[in-house]
């Protein structure tokens, strides 16, 4: 067990396309895959990708508390081996995301509201579920990550991309009503 360390934006792990796992039983995959659960809750996110700590394997780890997602109550420790995501229909929404490669930062990205997705557990077995909203957000943003892409490669209007302390500040000053811009569990994954 052990904390690793997170890479950031700009490390050309974070670029590069993440390599299948042939072994998702393999003692040196079982032992990343609890080094990676246990960093994620140290720092604390919602998700983590291989790639972030420096691994360039289709892994990645997600847990999302409840109150990141009320309607469905939120989603179990969940690890996928090997993940592939399908939308389930071409509706896309805005929503707040922040990265533990983008420490303090957040945006508004598109994200599909309703996916299917599938990958192994640990034990080899397949998951196949189906995901909507945040739920869906997070596997998204979490699979791109396999595929060398960071969430501001996703914005389509980067007005809305900064840091969460600064948009914060501006919101105090100005006392505006859109608060979701900077909403403060705008969680990192
Ligand atoms: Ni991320």
């Amino acid at each position: 067990m052990a904390i690793l360390k997170i890479a950031r934006i700009g490390h050309p792990v974070l670029a590069g396309i993440a390599q299948r796992v042939e072994d998702p039983m393999a003692p040196a995959v079982r032992g990343l895959i609890t080094d990676m659960v246990e960093t994620m809750l140290d720092a604390p996110g919602v998700g983590l990708s291989a790639p972030q700590v420096h691994v360039p394997a289709r892994i990645v780890v997600f847990e999302v508390p409840e109150n990141h997602d009320t309607e469905n109550g939120g989603v179990p420790l969940t690890v996928l081996i090997n993940p592939e995501v399908e939308p389930l229909s071409e509706e896309m929404e805005e929503g707040v995301e922040g990265c533990l490669s983008l420490p303090g930062m957040a945006g508004r990205v598109l994200r599909y509201t309703k996916i299917r997705y599938r990958g192994l557990n640990p034990a080899g077995d397949a998951i196949e579920r189906v995901a909507e909203d945040y739920h869906a957000r997070v596997v998204q943003h979490e699979c791109d990550h396999l595929d060398g892409i960071l969430y501001p490669m996703r914005m389509t209007d980067l007005t809305s991309f900064g840091y969460i302390e600064e948009m914060t500040k501006a919101l105090d000053e100005n006392a505006v009503d859109e608060a979701e811009a900077a909403e403060p569990e705008a969680a990192d994954a």
